[in-house]
């Protein structure tokens, strides 16, 4: 497969950005848990934290390389459908690369806020806090961001429900143009 997009379908990159991002994104939210700090950072919860706080870190950087390559690279051909489907699914993505990117950093910022580092690889890389320290700041960041990580499955859900419905019902290509596949032809 080839690594750029063609007309037909999202490249080998584009595609493995976006089902790595996938199984990132799920594993993250399951481990991820509220409540107070007193709970979020007990010791017996600091692996998976560690864990949570790694995979979504994962899915800063894959996002920033992913825009930076989408930048580079084409997009597929639009697929004919009614305008204002085309612009919802538009206005979806925008959303879901907006998510991306607000989930890990009000994260990350509402951790240092509150005083914590973020713990890397099990604890073996602490980061930071590298700002100053606000706790009424970096507990209102840690809820909204509580808020996004719930937002971004519901959003992520319709548009794979969207992308199942095109594939089922519509019976058109926009899932195959993000499964893999060879030639120019193989719809
Ligand atoms: C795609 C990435 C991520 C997803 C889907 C995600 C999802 C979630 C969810 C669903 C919760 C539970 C919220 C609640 O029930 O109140 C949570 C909590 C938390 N996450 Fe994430 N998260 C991601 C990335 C990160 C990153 C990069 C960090 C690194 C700092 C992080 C640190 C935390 C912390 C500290 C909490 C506890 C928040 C609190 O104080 O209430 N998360 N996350
Ligand atoms: C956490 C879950 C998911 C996230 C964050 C996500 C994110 C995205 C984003 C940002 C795009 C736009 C790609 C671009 O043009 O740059 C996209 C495209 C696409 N996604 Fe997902 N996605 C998720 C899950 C799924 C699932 C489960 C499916 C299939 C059932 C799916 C099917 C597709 C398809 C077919 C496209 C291409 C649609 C088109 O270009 O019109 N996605 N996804």
């Amino acid at each position: 497969m080839p690594a750029f997009s063609s007309r037909l379908r999202y490249g080998a990159v584009a595609q493995l950005f976006h089902w790595t991002t996938v199984v990132l994104v799920i594993t993250a939210y399951l481990l991820g848990e509220g409540g107070p700090q007193s709970r979020v950072y007990a010791p017996e919860r600091a692996f998976t934290l560690s864990a949570h706080e790694t995979l979504g870190v994962l899915v800063l950087l894959l996002t920033v390389l992913r825009l930076a390559w989408r930048a580079m690279d084409r997009t597929p051909d639009n697929i004919p459908m009614p305008r204002l489907m085309l612009i919802a699914s538009r206005a979806v993505h925008g959303l879901l690369y907006v998510l991306l990117l607000a989930l890990p950093l009000t994260a990350i910022f509402g951790a240092w806020f509150q005083g914590h580092p973020v713990t890397l690889f099990g604890g073996v890389l602490p980061i930071g806090p590298l700002t100053a320290v606000d706790g009424a700041f970096g507990n209102s960041l840690a809820d909204v961001h509580g808020t996004l990580g719930n937002a971004i499955l519901w959003v992520a859900g319709l548009h794979a429900a969207a992308a199942l419905l095109h594939h089922f019902v519509m019976r058109d290509r926009v899932l195959m143009t993000m499964l893999p596949g060879r030639s120019a032809t193989d719809a």
